[in-house]
């Protein structure tokens, strides 16, 4: 018998998602739910996940004990949400504006909007005000459920700038309750003092910036935007190598906004992830299910950008690629925490079951930073990081959208956000 110092019990719908991740086939849409179900930690990890009765047969609960009554509602995995731009200096709702009235993404970016105005804020902005920004966006994501986080760099793009913004991530990763991944993305875009010179700032970054990061452990991710007009195919081939060659394993944004042969590439080098999707060729896809890649979709992106085309979805569910899902998070195409509205979108939009929405959002996305072994489920040994939900059936989550239906994070078996341990229980929300 384990003593143990958080005891969730009365879960309705013990969403466990459990089993090793990436899942492909049935799996992806497994929620693994015990109902009528508990979940005991002690210090920060799960001893116990199963029925009531099995688990207060394996937990007894310590003096010092947190027992929440999770009063028949869901308890699922902490969201993770693996791909951000969530370090930025400023917001852009000029832009967002000047979208809605007509103008393209890609016009405003070549009005000196888009990622390089985010540049020009970055590279003037103190530390300090970069960590603030910073912590507050981390402070909403925690709010709607998400306990883990990637962060890209990439509002920097030069050395100095770049190292500024990962620095700032470091530090909120030993300050924020929100674990922290760190991905170099220097690759965002061409700073305006390399603009005549492309190929000489890959070799730039190439030579000097990606064996610093890797050095200084900055990052354990590297992305390349290979897109028209931004990097080419070979451009990131040559990126994502040198960058695999110094430990940092690949991402790409891919086919984001033309078919660019980024899924291709993205199995060609072994990435990790390929992420955005939305103009995917067949055969890109064919290249990621054979290499086991994750398909990162961001459906926040494409609803804010007013897009009609969202990514496909069911076509990589038939062809046997994981699908993960994430915010996007960033000041100019995707200005949201909240993992619970791409969850909606990914069954609005993209027709994912509730199920499959929900694994792609845990156990699939921590498979696409490389955390499987310690987040995306809930099963002994992973870290306590737990949702306690204001409804009682999951299909809730991504129907009732818009609103924050979580009444208790817990992230490493403390009470991050909401009415804590001792509060009365909600009715439960839904029926
Ligand atoms: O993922 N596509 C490129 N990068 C970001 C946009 C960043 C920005 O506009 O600041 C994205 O959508
Ligand atoms: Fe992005």
């Amino acid at each position: 018998m384990e003593t143990v110092d958080l005891l969730i019990r009365n879960i309705g719908q013990l969403v466990t998602v459990a089993g090793h991740g990436p899942r492909v086939g049935p799996a992806a849409s497994d929620l693994g739910i015990i109902e009528d179900g508990a979940v005991a930690a002690i210090d920060g990890r799960i001893v116990a996940a199963g029925s009531e009765s099995e688990v207060l047969a394996a937990a007894a609960p310590g003096s010092d004990c947190d027992v929440v009554d999770a009063a028949g509602a869901v308890v699922s995995p902490g969201f993770v949400d693996p791909h951000t731009h969530a370090v930025f200096a400023r917001t852009r709702e000029n832009e967002f504006a000047m979208r809605v009235e007509g103008r393209s993404y890609e016009e405003i970016a070549a009005a000196g909007g888009g990622i390089r105005s985010s540049v020009r804020h970055v590279r003037a902005a103190t530390d300090d005000l970069l960590f603030d920004n910073g912590a507050a966006t981390l402070d909403r994501m925690l709010e709607y459920g998400t306990t883990t986080a990637e962060i890209k760099s990439g509002y920097g793009l030069s050395l100095e700038a770049e190292l500024k913004m990962l620095r700032v991530m470091a530090r909120l990763a030993e300050h924020h309750a929100v674990d922290v991944v760190p991905t170099f993305l220097g690759a965002h875009e061409f700073p305006d003092e390399w603009r005549d010179d492309r190929d000489g700032y890959v070799a730039h970054l190439i030579d000097e910036v990606i064996p610093l990061v890797a050095r200084e452990g900055l990052a354990e991710f590297c992305d390349v935007f290979c897109e028209e007009n931004v990097f080419t195919v070979e451009q990131s081939r040559r990126l994502l190598l040198a960058a695999a060659s110094h430990g940092l394993r690949p991402k790409l944004h891919a086919d984001e906004l033309h078919a660019s042969g980024g899924g291709e590439l993205s199995g060609e080098v072994g990435a990790i992830s390929a992420d955005h999707l939305v103009c995917v060729s067949d055969g890109g896809i064919r290249a990621m299910a054979e290499a086991g890649v994750v398909a990162v979709l961001l459906p926040g992106t494409t609803l804010s950008l007013g897009k009609r085309d969202y990514a496909p979805a069911r076509k990589f569910v038939d062809a046997g690629v994981p699908v993960a899902l994430a915010t996007d998070c960033n000041p100019g195409s995707s200005m949201t925490e909240s993992m619970q509205i791409i969850v909606s979108l990914a069954s609005m939009c993209m027709r994912l079951s509730p199920a499959e929405a929900l694994v792609a959002a845990t156990a699939n996305s921590a498979a696409a930073l490389d955390r499987s072994d310690s987040v995306g489920s809930i099963e002994p040994g992973k870290l306590a990081d737990l949702i306690v939900w204001g409804v009682d059936d999951f299909r809730a989550i991504p129907y009732h959208y818009g609103v924050n239906l979580t009444r208790m994070v817990i992230k490493r078996g403390a009470v991050v956000s909401g009415d804590g341990p001792d509060a009365a229980p909600t009715d439960g929300g839904s029926s």
